[in-house]
């Protein structure tokens, strides 16, 4: 019974912050690609659940798991796309963040710059961008 109900909990979380908007399966696939260098180390520097971190990219399933927002800006760091301050690189954002675009990346940076932790920051950051490159 308790592992029933754990698993409800679980399916019910997962629901509510598995956002139902995806990102086209070629985008997933190449962010996968560029974060792939830095998984291993990003896992280890945070504790991040694996399977959160396996899923986060390929599968656009933002959990709402506070290791995970810390992988994310711990991946965005080694990609170069967020520096040491906390703050994205637009120039370099476009470039490596597959399928963005300037206007994308101004309106997500315009909407989520108030969000005042890093890590929260660049979960709100990525939902925002795959917001927009699934309606493309
Ligand atoms: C991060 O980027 C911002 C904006 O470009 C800049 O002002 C800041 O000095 C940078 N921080 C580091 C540590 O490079």
């Amino acid at each position: 019974m308790k592992v029933i109900c754990t698993s409800i909990l679980v399916l019910t979380i997962l629901g509510l912050f598995t956002t139902a908007q995806r990102a086209p399966k070629l985008l997933k696939e190449l962010w996968d690609d560029t974060a792939k260098p830095f998984k291993e180390g990003c896992i280890a520097e945070t504790g991040v659940n694996p399977q959160y971190a396996d899923r986060i990219f390929l599968y656009s399933e933002f959990i709402n798991d506070r290791a995970l927002m810390c992988y994310l800006a711990c991946i965005a760091q080694n990609v170069g796309i967020l520096n040491a301050s906390g703050e994205w690189d637009k120039d370099i954002f476009v470039q490596r963040a597959a399928g963005t675009t300037p206007a994308m990346f101004n309106s997500c940076n315009e909407e989520t710059k108030a969000v005042s932790h890093v890590c929260e920051r660049s979960m709100a950051m990525a939902m925002c961008i795959v917001r927009h490159v699934s309606t493309l």
